[in-house]
């Protein structure tokens, strides 16, 4: 892993203390990282009816929305925990060229969207 992502999980795993899940109590953090080398973070965020949650990963991806970037505009994630199904999907949409997270495990893995959901639905 390179260092730019290693300081990117670093921004993840600080990110984490600010998440909002007293229902899970499993406190996820994502640091995002754009082209122009701005960094956007993402908490998990729940809700007494559990279904309104949002990941941290796409709280992040949502920031960076805000802010006026664009699927092409963003580098790189770190997440502190292996990205969820829907979250994935996120990741295709917005055409990353590589995600960083840590697995239960312990092992941190670096791969592309693409590897982490194969032969994805396109409109
Ligand atoms: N969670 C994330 O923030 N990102 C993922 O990709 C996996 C799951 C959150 C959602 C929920 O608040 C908690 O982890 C437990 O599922």
């Amino acid at each position: 892993m390179i260092e730019r992502d290693r300081e990117l999980l670093a921004q993840a795993v600080a990110a984490a203390e600010h998440a909002y899940a007293p229902y899970s109590q499993f406190h996820v953090g994502a640091a995002l990282r754009a082209r122009d080398g701005r960094v956007f973070e993402g908490v998990n965020v729940e809700n007494a009816a559990y279904p309104l949650g949002i990941c941290a990963e796409r709280s992040a991806l949502a920031r960076a929305v805000q802010e006026g970037l664009r699927p092409g505009d963003l580098e790189t994630i770190a997440i502190t925990a292996s990205p969820c199904g829907g979250c994935r999907q996120w990741l295709i949409e917005f055409k990353l060229d590589s995600v960083v997270y840590r697995r239960s495990d312990g092992e941190v893995v670096v791969a592309t969207p693409a590897e982490l959901l194969p032969d994805t639905f396109e409109l």
